[in-house]
C-alpha cells in the first residue's frame, strides 16, 4: 500500500480520478468498505448515471458579472451549496481520519456532516473545526444514551442534528463480506463506548426478525421525541417517498435529505436524483430538501439544484481525496466541485443560486427564463 500523497498531481483533475489513487492507499477490505453497494448494486450505479440523463440547457452572452455560489442554509451562510456528507471511519481512508477532513472543510469553508460512527471524539472533531459543524446521528438502541450524545454534540458546538433513518440494520454487503472486510482492532465507533449493543450476527445475510436489533429501531415517534430534546434544527436524513417526507414535515423537522445512503442500504431503490422532484413537490417549500447519492461533478449539482435541492452532499469522493492525499486532497476535490459548478452556472446563464431551476435542463417543460 503507497502512502498517502503530498501534493495533488496533474492526473487528478475530476473527483472520479482519485478513485485509483484512493485504491492504491488502503487495504482490499477497506476498498470494498468505502465504495461497496447492497445487492446487485444496481441502485449505486443508477445514482451516478441518472445524472447523465439529464442533459442541461446552455444560454450565452448573459453577463455574469456579481456571480456567486453563495447560499445561506438553515442559518449558515455557505460559499457553495455543498456539504461533506457523514461516512464512518474516516481513520481507514487516512491516519488523521476526520482531523484531516474537517482542516480541509474549515479551508474550504464548507460544512462537515460529522458521523454518529466517527472514528475520533466528537469533542476532538469540534476542537480542530475553523468552519460550521452538523452531527449526524444514529437514535442508539438506549435512548437516554441518544439524549446523552445528543447534549455532547450540542456543548461541542455542532450547529443541526442529523438523524439519518435509512440505515436501521448494519449487516455485511455482499462485496465487503467477499473481500473480508472487519474493522481494525484500533478503529471503531469511539462516540458509542458504553452504549449496549444488542446482538447481532455479524455474518453476511443474517436474519433479523425477532431479533433485538428490530426491537430497538427507530420509529416515527421517536422522531418527534428527538424534536423536543434538542433547539437545533433537526435534519432527516434518507427519504426517499414523498408520504414520507409529509411525514417528516409533520414531525417537526427543520429539513430533509433526500438520499438512498448511496446505494448501500436496499438496492432497487431508484436514484436519489429521480425520486428528488416529488419529494420536492410534496414538501411545497415548507422545509429545505437537500440530497445526496452519485453527486460527482459540479454539473450534477447545476441538476439537483435545479430540480429544487437546497444544497447537495458528497460522500465517498470526499473518501477518496482523503485517502490519496488527507486535508489537501478533500480541499482539492472541493475546490475542482466549486470550479466546475461556477463553470456550470456561466453555461447555463445562472448567476446566483436561486436563479438555478428547471430552465437550466433540456427538454424539462420551461420555456423561457426571465431574462
Ligand atoms: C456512508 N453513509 C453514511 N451515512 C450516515 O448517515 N452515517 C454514516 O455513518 C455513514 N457512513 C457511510 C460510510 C461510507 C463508507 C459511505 C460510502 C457512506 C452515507 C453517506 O452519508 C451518503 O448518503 C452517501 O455516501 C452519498 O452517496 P455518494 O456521494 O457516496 O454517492
Amino acid at each position: 500500500m503507497l502512502p498517502p500523497l503530498d501534493h495533488i498531481p496533474r492526473e487528478i483533475a475530476s473527483l472520479s480520478d482519485y478513485e485509483t489513487f484512493a485504491q492504491a492507499r488502503v487495504d482490499p477490505g477497506t476498498w470494498a468498505y468505502l465504495n461497496a453497494g447492497a445487492g446487485d448494486e444496481w441502485t449505486l450505479r443508477e445514482n451516478v448515471a441518472a445524472f447523465a440523463r439529464l442533459p442541461l440547457r446552455r444560454r450565452m452572452l448573459r453577463s455574469m458579472r456579481g456571480a456567486t455560489t453563495a447560499t445561506r442554509l438553515l442559518g449558515l451562510d455557505l460559499q457553495a451549496p455543498i456539504l461533506i456528507a457523514p461516512t464512518a471511519y474516516h481513520r481507514l481512508a487516512h491516519p488523521d481520519g476526520e482531523l484531516a477532513t474537517v482542516l480541509a472543510a474549515g479551508a474550504t469553508d464548507t460544512c462537515m456532516v460529522v458521523s454518529t460512527q466517527a472514528s475520533l471524539p466528537i469533542e476532538d472533531i469540534a476542537a480542530a473545526a475553523t468552519g460550521p459543524l452538523w452531527f449526524q446521528l444514529y437514535i442508539q438502541p438506549d435512548r437516554e444514551f441518544t439524549r446523552a450524545l445528543v447534549q455532547r454534540a450540542e456543548a461541542a458546538g455542532y450547529r443541526a442534528l442529523v438523524v439519518t433513518v435509512d440505515a436501521p440494520v448494519n449487516g455485511l454487503r455482499n462485496a465487503e463480506a467477499r473481500a473480508g472486510f472487519a474493522l481494525p482492532a484500533d478503529i471503531g465507533p469511539v462516540n458509542l463506548a458504553g452504549m449496549q449493543m444488542p446482538q447481532q450476527e455479524a455474518a453476511a445475510n443474517a436474519l433479523l426478525f425477532g431479533t433485538a436489533i428490530i426491537d430497538h429501531a427507530p420509529v416515527w415517534d421517536d422522531i418527534a421525541w428527538l424534536r423536543a430534546q434538542t433547539r437545533l434544527p433537526v435534519i432527516v436524513k434518507g427519504i426517499t417517498d414523498p408520504d414520507d417526507a409529509a411525514l417528516a414535515v409533520e414531525s417537526g423537522v427543520d429539513g430533509i435529505i433526500v438520499s438512498n445512503h448511496g446505494g448501500r442500504v436496499l438496492d432497487g431503490v431508484p436514484a436519489s436524483i429521480d425520486l428528488l422532484p416529488a419529494i420536492v413537490e410534496a414538501v411545497d417549500g415548507w422545509v429545505p430538501v437537500l440530497m445526496d447519492g452519485g453527486v460527482r461533478r459540479g454539473n450534477d449539482v447545476l441538476r439537483a439544484l435545479a430540480l429544487g435541492a437546497s444544497a447537495v452532499l458528497i460522500g465517498r469522493p470526499v473518501l477518496h481525496a482523503l485517502a490519496t492525499a488527507g486535508a489537501l486532497g478533500v480541499a482539492h476535490a472541493i475546490r475542482v466541485l466549486r470550479a466546475e459548478l461556477e463553470l456550470a452556472m456561466a453555461s447555463t446563464g445562472c448567476r446566483t443560486i436561486d436563479e438555478i431551476g428547471l430552465q437550466c435542463l433540456h427538454n424539462f417543460g420551461v420555456a423561457r427564463s426571465a431574462w
